[in-house]
C-alpha cells in the first residue's frame, strides 16, 4: 500500500473512500508482488465471473510505445501540447460568432459530436454538429470585474448580469473537415445558443408543482457542465453548481439575484435535453432525474429496451444515480423518444451493500417521514438520495459506459478535506451485466497519485479500442503547488481497459496555464477528437494582465476554446 494510502486518516475518509481503502488493503494481501501501485485486476478481489464479461478490445496500432503514441512530459508552459504527428485547430473560441446574432460563450466545458446524418441512420466522420455547455462566466474577462471589486460589495448593474447570462449555457454549431482540418461552419439552419436567458420548459414529476413555484418555464439554463449524447440523436447538459449564481447560498461567485430579483434557485440543478436537430424546439428540463450539482449523464439501452441514465453529483459526500425509464426506446420511430426521460424510476448507489436504492417518495416510509411528495423529493433529491441509502462518495465527477462490456466507469475527482488528494476512477459491474439489475459489483480501475502520474480524473471517453481517456481537473488554486506540483498544468491521459498495460496511465496532452481540458468526444471513426479547453489563465487578477494568453497569444487575453485534434489512425 503506498504510503499516501498509509498516512490517511480514517476518520476524515468518506464512506466510500473507505470502502475503497478496504479493497485496496485486500488485494495487497492477495498479490505477491508487493508493488505498491494502487491498481489491480478484477479477478484480485471478485469472482472469476466479473472478468469474463470483459470482453478484449480490438488490439491495433499499436506503436513501440505500446500505445498509439509517444507520451509527451508534464508541462507548466502556456501551450497547449500534443505528440508528434498530432495537431489541433480552434474550432470556436469566446468571443466569435457562431450566427449572425449568437456569440461563442464563456467558459466551453461539454463537447460532443453528433453526425449529421445521425437521423438517416448515418455516422458521418467529416460533417456534423458540435454540441457544446457553457459552464460559467469570467466576470474579470466578461466585464472588467475584479475579485478586488467584488471584495469591496460592488452589485453587478442590470447590463452585467445580461452578459454574464448570455455567456453561459448551451452552444450548438455545425463543423466540417476540409483538407483534413476541422473547421466551424457558418449553418442559420442549426447554429444556436441556449443561455440563461432562453425560455426552457420544465418537464417531468416536478413541473408546475409548489416545489417548482407552481411554474411550468424556467429562465434559461446555467452552470452547464458535462453532459450526454442519447441513442435517439438529443443533448443531454447537467447544470451543475447552480448556488454559485446565488448569494444566499455562496458568499462568492457570480451573485445574480443581488440584481435579479426574481431568480428562482429550484429552478437550476437539473438535467435539460435539447433536440440539436431542430433549431426551433423548446430545451426541456428533466425534473424525474432530480436535482443536484449534475456532472453530465451516460445513456444507455437495456437488452429489454429501458433507457438507463447514470449521473453523479459533484460535491463532496454525495451520490452516484441510475434512471430506468418506464416505457421503451422507440429505435424506429424517434419521437417516441423524445419525453422517454420524464417517466421512470430514479436510484441511488448504496456501495455498501451493492445495491440501487430507489428514490420513490410512495414507495420508502423513509421519505414519507421527510418530505411531502415526489416533487419535494425530486427538488431536494441529495438529501432524500441518502436518506434511501445512497452512498456518500468523494465528488463523482463524469460517468461514461465502456461500449464493449457496459460496465460503468466513475471518476471520483478528489476530496482533499478527507484526505483524498488524487481522485480515483472506479468501475461499476451490473449484475448479469443487466443495466436494469439492482445489484452490482465495484472495482477501483485506478487511482491518482505518483503512481500512475494523473490527479484529480473528471471527465472520461471512450475511444474504438476501448481504452478510457481521462481528462483532469486540478483546481486553479492548487495547480502547480504542494502535492500538485509534479503533476504541472491539467493533462489528459490515455488508460487501456485490457491488455498489458490495462490501467497504465500515459500521457496525451498538457494544456495552457490554469486550464482545464472538458468533454473529449471522438468522431466515430476515431481519426479526430474535440475537446474543450476551459478557463485558461483563470487565475488572473487583472484584465490588463493575464496569467495567459492562450490561444491567441500577443497581447490578447486567454480566451476558453473548443478545439479538434487530428492524427489519429482509423
Ligand atoms: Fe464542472 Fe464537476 O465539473
Ligand atoms: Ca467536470
Ligand atoms: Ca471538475
Amino acid at each position: 500500500m503506498s504510503n499516501f494510502i498509509m498516512s490517511m486518516n480514517e476518520n476524515k475518509l468518506s464512506t466510500l473512500e473507505k470502502l475503497i481503502n478496504k479493497k485496496l488493503s485486500r488485494r495487497e494481501l492477495l498479490e505477491t508482488s508487493g508493488r505498491s501501485a494502487v491498481l489491480f485486476a478484477a479477478g484480485a478481489v471478485f469472482p472469476i465471473r466479473f472478468f469474463e464479461i470483459f470482453k478484449p478490445a480490438p488490439d491495433k496500432n499499436l506503436s513501440p510505445y505500446g500505445v498509439p503514441f509517444k507520451p509527451v512530459l508534464p508541462s507548466t508552459e502556456d501551450k497547449f501540447i500534443l505528440p508528434e504527428g498530432f495537431d489541433y485547430t480552434v474550432i470556436r473560441k469566446w468571443g466569435d460568432k457562431i450566427s449572425a446574432k449568437e456569440d461563442f460563450g464563456f467558459n466551453n466545458d461539454f463537447a460532443g459530436y453528433i453526425s449529421i446524418d445521425h437521423l438517416s441512420g448515418g455516422n458521418s466522420s467529416d460533417d456534423g454538429l458540435l454540441l457544446i455547455n457553457h459552464e460559467y462566466p469570467s466576470p474579470l474577462f466578461i466585464n472588467n470585474y475584479s475579485d478586488e471589486d467584488f471584495r469591496n460589495g460592488k452589485i453587478k448593474t442590470p447590463e452585467e448580469v445580461e452578459k454574464e447570462k448570455k455567456s453561459v449555457g448551451i452552444c450548438i454549431i455545425r463543423v466540417k473537415k476540409a483538407n483534413g482540418k476541422w473547421l466551424f461552419a457558418e449553418d442559420e439552419k442549426y447554429n444556436r445558443r441556449i443561455d440563461a436567458t432562453t425560455p426552457v420548459k420544465l418537464s417531468g414529476k416536478a413541473s408546475g408543482t409548489p416545489e417548482m413555484k407552481l411554474m411550468e418555464f424556467a429562465a434559461g439554463t446555467l452552470a452547464n457542465c458535462s453532459g450526454g449524447i442519447t441513442p435517439w440523436g438529443t443533448l443531454l447538459s447537467g447544470e451543475e453548481n447552480f448556488q454559485d449564481y446565488f448569494s444566499a447560498e455562496h458568499e462568492w461567485e457570480y451573485r445574480w439575484n443581488d440584481t435579479d430579483k426574481d431568480f428562482i434557485i429550484e429552478h437550476y440543478g437539473w438535467v435539460v435535453e435539447v433536440d440539436p436537430f431542430d433549431k426551433n424546439s423548446v430545451p426541456k428540463k428533466r425534473t424525474s432525474l432530480g436535482r443536484f450539482r449534475h456532472e453530465n449523464v451516460a445513456v444507455g439501452i437495456s437488452d429489454k429496451g429501458k433507457a438507463i441514465a447514470y449521473m453523479g453529483d459533484d460535491k463532496v459526500n454525495e451520490c452516484v444515480y441510475k434512471f430506468i425509464s418506464k416505457n421503451r426506446y422507440d429505435p424506429d420511430n424517434r419521437s417516441n423518444n423524445m419525453d422517454i426521460l420524464d417517466e421512470g424510476d430514479l436510484y441511488a448507489a448504496d456501495f455498501i451493500n451493492n445495491k440501487w436504492q430507489l428514490i420513490d417518495f410512495e414507495k420508502r416510509d423513509e421519505l414519507k417521514k421527510a418530505f411531502v411528495s415526489q416533487a419535494d423529493v425530486l427538488v431536494n433529491c441529495d438529501k432524500a438520495a441518502k436518506l434511501a441509502g445512497g452512498t456518500e462518495c468523494n465528488r463523482p465527477e463524469d460517468i461514461e459506459i465502456n461500449p464493449f462490456d457496459k460496465s460503468v466507469f466513475v471518476s471520483f475527482t478528489n476530496n482533499s478535506k478527507k484526505d483524498d488528494y488524487f481522485g480515483s476512477i472506479v468501475r461499476i459491474i451490473e449484475k448479469n451485466n443487466d443495466p436494469e439489475s439492482m445489484d452490482f459489483e465495484w472495482e477501483v480501475f485506478a487511482k491518482g497519485g505518483a503512481d500512475t502520474g494523473f490527479s484529480c480524473p473528471d471527465n472520461l471517453t471512450f475511444d474504438n479500442d476501448g481504452n478510457l481517456w481521462v481528462l483532469c481537473d486540478i483546481s486553479t488554486g492548487k495547480l502547480n503547488k504542494n502535492e500538485y506540483a509534479p503533476f504541472k498544468n491539467n493533462s489528459l491521459f490515455m488508460i487501456p481497459t485490457t491488455g498489458p498495460d490495462k490501467g497504465k496511465a500515459f500521457l496525451f496532452a498538457t494544456g495552457p496555464v490554469e486550464s482545464e481540458m472538458c468533454g473529449g468526444t471522438f468522431t466515430p471513426d476515431g481519426s479526430a477528437m474535440f475537446l474543450s479547453v476551459q478557463h485558461p489563465g483563470e487565475g488572473s487578477l487583472t484584465y490588463d494582465n493575464p496569467t495567459s494568453r492562450w490561444p491567441s497569444g500577443g497581447g490578447d487575453i486567454p480566451r476558453p476554446a473548443v478545439i479538434a485534434i487530428t492524427g489519429f489512425k482509423k
